[in-house]
């Protein structure tokens, strides 16, 4: 009977390309739709319930086990075609296995679509993408996000639950590692890059997966940034900060969209119509597929906002929400529901028609297997291409913060260099928190980076653990002493070095879900290692390794050369190794301001100017803290490199514009240094006067350019209504009349600026 129904839907789809021939219906997306129907129509409501249904593999979890999710039941609910797409499942030879089976042993064979976690790469990683944000390089960005793919597919995946597009302003958010940062125009050209590299030109081809835009919406907004929290923000940041990178991966063709476990001004977003019909498939006309984020339909009880499965799957299907991942919830309540007429048919045949039109996209319906051949996986995985794109995008992602004397680059010779620091020697924690694939221990670390250079004499020295205890994937920390065994030699060989390098901060598994922070230091007894052994030696180049911005202000005033090194992936040791030693210079800029301590959190560069926004009269009632400057220690854009880079002539052409003329602004760079180098021009507005009140400064454009030594570029820029305008509070694009300013630099805060007129 399978077999009978399974080849009436290839006779089908062979009669809808005739007469997709014969009516002359030319475009590939009306064939593609024309075929959609046609399966459609002989789906019953438990198989289109099904499509609606996403299991998790059985042997890896990425969050809590939900009721009700055996394997065996998995197994049934496979060979019944009730499951629409697995997750977490890998390897040519396991997805092939477990396609086979809907394939082969359900009624009408459609293929699953098989996601994954591929966020900064598989098994050959670039740096986390917080990090990857710090180089202002979409080509590189996009190139990344390209052998991600090129391996993900060659294992079987076809999709990736990336990229994480979250603004958040918060670095005690765990996740801010896995986004770009705090402003949404960088954020929403990241967005285009990875969704570009991802999905590339063809989704069909073996090399491309569709991508995943997540978390719809204000993730990065959850209060006192702690995990799953509460998100309260008003219209204004929702639509001007929130939902632009949104609508920039929707406008890049990005293929689905995942919702998130907070809730926005009290309802879960996976129960809100209001983001997902009115705003995503309705304004923005998105005609891909909305999944829930991991049982993100059950919590929604929790949340006290369904008093039952059954309410909450009524809730998340009305609002939007096409598939549900893991929760168990769509598959036991969904078809009852609409045999109830409590949900309409029509609302299940949406979603199945959007999830549908994707697996035909990727071509899975062609060939199930497309993405299963075990000697492309081979060849794909740990390609040295890939390594050597990785390299690239991770000397590009580090950030110099300082380099007081020249420290750097380092000597090559006759020097005794003092390593140390636990994560000089980590092969694992530069892999960060999101890397299900990679393998432990498969990451070069600093010490073997800096150990290829042999001019020098090179002692490593622990000093001291990162963190206190053991952690992995899953686990909590386990608290208990650090060793401090080595504390003492540290302190003896860093006074006979003549330079020290010392690689501090966060494990990689210290950031990332789940892994909210309320302490911004350097975890553990690091503060204390670096005191010590800045007693004995101030010749120090302190090479952080974090995923998320810290408050380093001791070291900030003590430390001469500190260089901004993220958790940069498979590459890190040669990375920072090469940027150290002078082979490649660096040119990252922060994409998320660096605190001066945790109370100054949230602190972002487009704040609003308030009403006291400065000290008139010498008394304390202005906008300010009175223990601490109210700047940031590092702002947003900020990075420093071997080269010095001046701004001079900031030109405009003309004093008075139109709404809808062009504004053309230029600038002339000059590197008046003796190395050639990279520099990020960045250039920031301000609507001085508006019907809702303007940041102090926006970014609207930059250019990642190359200048060489005494060599001086103009760099130039063109605003139009697409920029100089903003949200307003019902969600509409408007420009409106004035006067603005622009500013242009290399940082948000040290710029030069003109004045213009818009009428
Ligand atoms: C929960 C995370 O929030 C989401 O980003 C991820 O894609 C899913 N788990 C699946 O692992």
């Amino acid at each position: 009977m399978k077999k009978i129904i399974f080849s009436s839907i290839l006779i089908l789809l062979f009669i809808g390309c005739n007469n997709k021939t014969n009516t002359k219906v030319s475009s590939k997306n009306e064939s593609i739709e024309y075929k959609v129907d046609s399966v459609l129509k002989l789906m019953t409501i438990e198989e289109k319930v099904g499509q609606m249904n996403q299991y998790n593999g059985f042997w890896d979890v990425t969050g809590p086990i939900p009721e009700g999710g055996s394997a065996e039941k998995k197994y049934e609910h496979l060979r019944k075609g009730w499951v629409g797409s697995m997750l977490s499942v890998r390897g040519a030879k396991e997805v092939r296995a477990v396609q086979k089976i809907v394939v082969e042993e359900s009624r009408l064979g459609i293929p699953l679509i098989i996601g994954f976690d591929v966020i900064h790469g598989y098994k050959t990683l670039s740096p986390i993408p917080l990090a990857e944000a710090a180089s202002w390089d979409l080509e590189a960005i996009k190139n990344s996000a390209k052998v991600a793919s090129a391996e993900a597919s060659a294992v079987g995946i076809n999709w990736t639950f990336g990229p994480m597009v979250d603004v958040s302003r918060d670095p005690r958010w765990g996740r801010v590692m896995e986004g770009s940062g705090e402003d949404p125009f960088l954020g929403s050209r990241i967005a285009e890059a990875r969704v570009r590299g991802f999905q590339g030109d063809d989704l069909s081809a073996t090399n491309t997966i569709a991508a995943c835009a997540k978390h719809f919406a204000a993730y990065g907004f959850a209060e006192a940034g702690k995990e799953y929290n509460t998100v309260d923000i008003g219209t204004s940041t929702l639509h001007n900060v929130v939902l632009p990178p949104f609508k920039a991966a929707v406008d890049a063709g990005v293929r689905t969209i995942m919702n998130s476990f907070n809730e926005l001004n009290g309802v879960p977003v996976t129960g809100s119509s209001f983001l997902q019909r009115d705003i995503l498939k309705g304004k923005w006309n998105f005609d891909g597929f909305v999944i829930s984020d991991w049982a993100s339909i059950n919590e929604m009880m929790n949340w006290g906002h369904a008093k039952d499965k059954r309410e909450a799957a009524r809730i998340a299907s009305i609002a939007g929400s096409d598939m549900d991942m893991e929760g168990n919830v769509y598959i036991e309540e969904l078809a009852q529901l609409v045999k109830d007429g409590v949900v309409k048919e029509s609302i299940l045949e949406d979603a199945v028609r959007r999830i549908l039109r994707v697996k035909f996209e990727l071509g899975l319906f062609d060939n199930p297997y497309k993405y299963c051949d075990e000697a492309r996986e081979k060849e794909m995985i740990g390609n040295p291409k890939h390594h050597k794109t990785v390299l690239d995008m991770a000397k590009k992602s580090i950030v110099l913060f300082k380099n007081e004397n020249q420290l750097l680059p380092l000597k090559r010779k006759g020097q005794k260099i003092a390593l140390i620091g636990a994560l000089a020697n980590d092969k694992t924690s530069p892999l960060g928190s999101w890397r299900i694939a990679s393998d432990d221990e498969t990451a070069v670390s600093v010490l073997e980076g800096m150990q290829a250079y042999k001019g020098n004499k090179l002692t490593y020295v622990k000093g001291a653990d990162v963190f206190i205890g053991k952690q992995s994937f899953l686990k909590e920390v386990i608290v208990n002493k650090a060793d401090k065994s080595t504390f003492n030699k540290a302190i003896r060989v860093a006074r006979n070095a003549d330079v020290v390098v010392m690689v501090l901060g966060e494990h990689g598994f210290q950031t990332g879900e789940g892994r909210s922070r309320t302490n911004l230091q350097l975890p553990g007894v690091q503060q204390e290692l670096l005191e010590a052994v800045y007693k004995v030696n101030k010749n120090i180049v302190l090479v952080l390794n974090n995923g998320r911005p810290l408050a380093i202000t001791w070291a900030d005033k003590h430390i001469p050369a500190i260089v901004e090194a993220w958790q940069l992936g498979t590459q890190t040791g040669n990375a920072v190794a090469q940027v150290l030693y002078g082979d490649y210079n660096p040119s990252g800029k922060l994409p998320m301001s660096f605190p001066r301590n945790v109370g100054q959190v949230p602190i972002y560069y487009n704040y609003k100017n308030t009403g006291r926004p400065i000290d008139k009269d010498g008394n304390v009632f202005w906008s300010h803290y009175s223990d601490v400057d109210k700047t940031p220690l590092y702002p947003f854009g900020f990075g420093l490199s071997y080269s010095n880079f001046e701004y001079s002539d900031l030109k405009i052409d003309g004093t008075s514009f139109k709404i809808g003329d062009d504004i053309n602004v230029s600038v002339n760079v000059k590197n008046t240094s003796s190395v050639d180098g990279k520099e990020v021009v960045q250039l920031y507005i301000r609507d001085l006067v508006g019907s809702i009140t303007r940041p102090v400064r926006e970014l609207k454009g930059f250019e990642l350019t190359k200048i060489k030594a005494g060599e001086t570029k103009t760099i130039s820029f063109t605003l139009n209504k697409e920029t100089l305008g903003f949200y307003n509070n019902n969600g509409n694009y408007i420009v409106e009349t004035g006067d603005f300013k622009i500013f242009v630099g290399g940082s948000s805060t040290k710029t030069l600026e003109v004045n213009f007129e818009l009428k």
